[in-house]
């Protein structure tokens, strides 16, 4: 099975965009899975710099992409990032993209509540941070059972319908959120200005994969966000509203567990997280700031400066059990270059008691502190090495260290933004 699903294993932007496309180069077709356009993924080719929310990144290498049954489509959102990567010399056609006709819009409505919901959260530890893209509550009509599907903008009746039902839920929630009742002519006039430009694209998207697994042909899945985001395995109730785990690759494509493959991580050698919630290894310090600047940790979407801490082996070993990780991608190394001394968390002191993983309780979670172990920094720049054998000897070591403490293998390595700074250490579509 040559397939690979790349998942972050963190709290996102761990560089998945930059790792999957650099991996597209080898695949046949890329899959994004769950999420929506909470995502943001950055990629640097020869200093062009594309950040992508809701297309799969293999796009930019002209790769077919698939946008999953697990994806939240804003179609609105969509028909911009098209517009905008089109102008910026990527050629989208129906041919390359697939847009599965069972996933699920995301609405104005959906925004709207999100964001009123954010402003209305005043009560201590309320408020989660999120994207204000409308994720959750899109979610929400999902397993509701009352959301606009893809398919449904093929048929004004349909939509009609289905507008009913939604206003039967949202107006009463909406009253109390101090928003005006949904207006059901104006939603359905923008449903069906949008539909002829979505339509084109819309497929039963699992046959695709099936067709490509009958011709054996290469899939990469692209995950969004990061394990510790996940809705059941996150830090809950600070986590996005979907499974973000590789196990989603399957029910989010709509192709067999056994078809998911090899399964890569991707891990930055540091850790950050953007919006509320616990976060052991988090620094207000001066080293906080060097990793804040050096990485340039700001929010693709939203602009937010993203906390910043020290590596976390134990969230990575608890991702590597979750998620099933066979190899890891380790990112940003370079940016601890320059750093005397080098902490990673092995283990969390919680009530006195010194634990190898992260307990599901929010109150142990938030009272947990990192018990550190030390490693020497280095002064070289390993900031664009290309090869293993150029990388100084306590930045092997670092990458050993944490190898060992994971319980995973490094199989690729990555040393700056752009996407040939990497280094293969074993292919991931080799298994
Ligand atoms: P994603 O959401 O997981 O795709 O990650 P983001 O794109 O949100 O954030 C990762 C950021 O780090 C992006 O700005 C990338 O260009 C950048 N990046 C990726 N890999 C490296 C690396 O090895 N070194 C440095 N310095 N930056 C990197
Ligand atoms: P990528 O794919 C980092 C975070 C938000 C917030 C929480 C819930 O770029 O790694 P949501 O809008 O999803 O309801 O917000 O999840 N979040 C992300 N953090 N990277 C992302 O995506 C994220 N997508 C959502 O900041 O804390
Ligand atoms: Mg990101």
């Amino acid at each position: 099975m040559a397939n690979v699903a790349v998942v972050g294993a963190q709290w996102g932007d761990e560089g998945k965009g930059k790792i999957v496309d650099w991996l597209s180069n080898r695949a046949d077709m890329v899959v994004r899975f769950q999420g929506g356009h909470n995502a943001g993924h950055t990629l640097v080719v020869d200093g062009k710099v594309y950040k992508l929310a809701l297309l799969p990144s293999g796009v930019v290498q002209g790769k077919p992409s698939i946008i999953g049954n697990g994806v939240v489509v804003d179609p609105w959102h969509l028909v911009g990032e098209i517009e905008k990567i089109v102008a910026q010399g990527v050629a989208i056609s129906p041919d390359i993209l697939t847009i599965a006709d069972n996933a699920c819009l995301i609405l104005p409505i959906h925004p709207a509540l999100d964001v009123a919901r954010e402003a209305a959260a005043s009560a201590p530890g309320a408020k989660i941070g999120t994207t204000g893209r409308g994720i959750g509550p899109a979610y929400e009509d999902k397993v509701g059972r009352r959301a606009i599907r893809v398919c449904d903008l093929a048929n004004e009746d349909d939509l009609k319908i289905k507008i009913e039902r939604l206003r039967s839920h949202h107006d009463p929630l909406r009253a109390g959120l101090g928003l005006e009742p949904i207006d059901p002519a104006a939603l359905l006039a923008q449903l069906l200005e949008i539909a002829p430009k979505i339509l084109p694209y819309v497929k039963p998207a699992w046959r695709v994969l099936d067709q490509a697994q009958k011709d054996g042909k290469r899939v990469l899945f692209e995950g969004a966000q990061g394990a510790f985001l996940d809705v059941d395995h996150g830090t809950y109730p600070y986590v996005t509203s979907s499974n973000t785990v590789a196990g989603q690759a399957a029910a989010g494509s709509g192709i067999g567990p056994r078809g998911v493959g090899y399964v890569l991580g991707i891990v930055k050698a540091y850790t950050t997280r953007v919006g509320e919630g616990p976060f052991a290894c988090e620094l207000n310090d001066e080293v906080g700031e060097h990793l804040a600047v050096v990485g340039r940790e700001v929010g693709v979407n939203t602009g937010r400066a993203r906390r910043c801490g020290w590596f976390d082996a134990v969230l990575v070993r608890q991702s590597v059990a979750i998620n099933g990780i066979d190899g890891i991608a380790l990112t940003k190394l370079d940016v601890l270059d320059g750093l005397k001394t080098l902490k990673i968390c092995v283990g969390y002191r919680i009530n006195g008691e010194v634990l190898d993983y992260l307990p599901s309780s929010l109150k142990a979670q938030a009272s947990a502190e990192p018990v550190f172990e030390e490693l020497e920094g280095w002064s070289e720049s390993t900031a664009g090495v290309r090869t293993f054998k150029d990388l100084n000897a306590h930045a092997l070591k670092y990458v050993r260290r944490i190898e060992e403490l994971i319980g995973a293998p490094v199989a690729l390595l990555s040393t700056s933004p752009e996407r040939d700074d990497t280094i293969l250490m074993r292919d991931p579509f080799q298994g």
